[in-house]
């Protein structure tokens, strides 16, 4: 396999037990490198954010557990029924590509706005499944910067009856602050993430990120 740049080689070493991020490869550290770049405009921004998103969802699904099921042939399905859940708006970016690999799945939507200024995490809304605390919840956000968003929406699962050992949380970029605050909070939420970056910036923006992941999948030029 190709080798990448010693900076991009491997994620960070000393990663919370419960982050799984993925493999990094040539084509993963590309599409990361394209979506990064300022001048990409909107409609690559959500080809390339689209890829990862699925290499996400197909990752996610891989730590669903099986059982054996015999039909004509001994097999293995899944053990249990799932659902997605998005934190709006930009978790909403990664529900079509959940509905490629699960066709007819349930979506649960948390609307939770991060203070432009404090970076304080606030729930305006939620609207999930009637029987979501039967289901293993695939939660969908691209962004993991100090943590308080995701850990606002598990807060509302746990408060609907999912047990935090079947949520499994999917993002494009995270940090390692972010994925420590969730470990401390929520050790048993697994975090299948696409890129670890480096740090914070003052303005607990993930450094070297790509900005603001709502306004360039559904708003910029
Ligand atoms: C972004 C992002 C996460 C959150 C991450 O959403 O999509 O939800 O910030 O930051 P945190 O880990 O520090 O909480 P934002 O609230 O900006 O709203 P948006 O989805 O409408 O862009
Ligand atoms: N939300 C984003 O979209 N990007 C960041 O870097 C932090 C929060």
């Amino acid at each position: 396999m190709a080798s990448l740049p010693a900076h991009l080689a491997s994620a960070p070493s000393d990663l919370p037990p419960n982050a799984c991020p993925l493999p990094r490869s040539g084509q993963l550290a590309g599409l990361l490198t394209s979506i990064r770049d300022k001048n990409t405009n909107r409609g690559d921004f959500i080809f390339y954010s689209d890829r990862i998103i699925r290499l996400l969802v197909e990752e996610g699904l891989n730590h669903l557990p099986v059982v054996e099921k015999s039909l004509d042939y001994k097999g293995v399905g899944f053990e249990g029924k799932i659902c997605g859940v998005s934190i709006m708006r930009a978790g909403e970016s990664m529900e079509a590509g959940l509905r490629e690999c699960c066709r007819a799945v349930r979506i649960g939507k948390i609307l939770i706005q991060r203070d432009e200024e404090t970076a304080q995490a606030k729930l305006f809304y939620a609207k999930l499944p009637d029987d979501i605390a039967n289901r293993y919840c695939l939660l969908l956000d691209p962004m993991l910067a100090t943590g308080g968003s995701a850990i606002k929406a598990i807060e509302v699962l746990i408060d609907h009856g999912v047990p935090q050992e079947r949520i499994i949380f999917l993002n494009l970029v995270s940090c390692p602050e972010g994925l420590q605050a969730m470990y401390d909070v929520y050790p048993q939420v697994k975090i299948v993430t696409a890129w670890v970056d480096e740090k914070l910036n003052e303005q607990k923006y993930i450094v070297p990120g790509l900005g603001d992941f709502g306004d360039r999948y559904f708003t910029s030029n």
